[in-house]
């Protein structure tokens, strides 16, 4: 038998997906009730990520996966299975404005998170809650036309992202955040009865102004004069902690959300009823 291990094979199993701020906290609140599998990009990050949780007592297991490369999703979708069932998926992961260019945001926040939808389905059954964290971004401005709806509907056609620019010229890494958080929330809407057919849930939860290394990047970077205008009007007077985030996924995730799929879950401290 072996010791000192954090074995809990009698738990479900949660994927947490992107190991960042937002990843590790909710991967820290999962772990209290499952078994947690936390799959990120950058495989030297991965073994302290490991230790982290374990320290905390969790039965963590930590995995390379690049979400933009069907394969390696494939492969991770086999982990898992190898694994136990499903109950939980949270995906947390996605590029910031700061961090990426139009192609490579789009690429992550939209396609990438289109493979782990497909992955994760054909892993669901009775029971099975995935969570897909979005933006306020999503949220902010009007929708785009339907002709550009229709193409990030398809985002894993081959020729999306010449479609796509054919229709939108002003190819920019803040309009690709908005455009592939609009596309999230909208992609959990859609495909809810699909999920629904194996008994599961799916769902967004859109943040607004979070403390996270992330969040403190785009106050310096392009969009902080925006943030802190947002900031300044948030009815809260200030900015969300990742603590609230995990409050919100560890709910959706809950036997208390069993009725709610389908849908979107605002966690802004109030900003969008402020300035919209
Ligand atoms: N912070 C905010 O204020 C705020 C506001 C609204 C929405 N959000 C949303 O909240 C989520 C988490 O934000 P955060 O602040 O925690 O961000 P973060 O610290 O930058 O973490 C993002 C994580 O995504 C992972 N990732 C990026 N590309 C990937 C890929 N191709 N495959 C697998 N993993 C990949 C990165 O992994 P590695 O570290 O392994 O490279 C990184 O750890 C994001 O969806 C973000 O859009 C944040």
């Amino acid at each position: 038998m072996r010791t000192g291990v954090n074995d809990r094979s009698d738990l479900p199993i949660a994927l947490v997906i992107g190991g960042g701020g937002m990843g590790m906290s909710t991967a820290r609140r999962l772990g209290q009730s499952h078994r947690i599998i936390l799959a990120s990009l950058t495989a030297d990050k991965n073994p302290k990520r490991e230790e982290l949780l374990r320290e905390d007592g969790i039965d963590a297991t930590v995995t390379q996966c690049d979400i933009t490369d069907p394969e390696s999703v494939a492969d991770l979708g086999r982990f898992v299975a190898e694994r136990g069932q499903l109950r939980t998926l949270a995906h947390v992961a996605a590029l910031s404005p700061a961090t990426g260019d139009w192609r490579t945001v789009l690429t992550a926040n939209l396609i990438g998170v289109t493979h782990i939808e497909r992955m994760c389905l054909g892993l669901a059954t009775q029971g099975t809650a995935a969570i897909f964290v979005s933006s306020l971004a999503a949220h902010r401005s009007d929708p785009p036309s339907d002709e550009i709806i229709s193409v990030l509907d398809d985002p894993l056609a081959p020729d999306f992202f010449e479609r796509l620019e054919a229709l939108v010229p002003e190819q920019e890494s803040v309009l690709a955040y908005r455009l592939s958080k609009f596309s999230v929330n909208r992609m959990c809407r859609r495909r809810a009865s699909e999920w629904g057919a194996r008994g599961a849930r799916i769902v967004s939860m859109s943040p607004g102004l979070i403390a996270t290394p992330m969040g403190a990047r785009e106050f310096s970077g392009q969009s902080g004069e925006l943030k802190r205008e947002l900031l300044r009007s948030t009815p809260l007077q200030r900015e969300g902690t990742m603590v609230e985030t995990a409050d919100a996924i560890e709910f959706l995730a809950s036997e208390r959300a069993s009725f709610i799929t389908g849908t979107d879950l605002l966690v802004d401290g109030g900003t969008l009823a402020a300035v919209r």
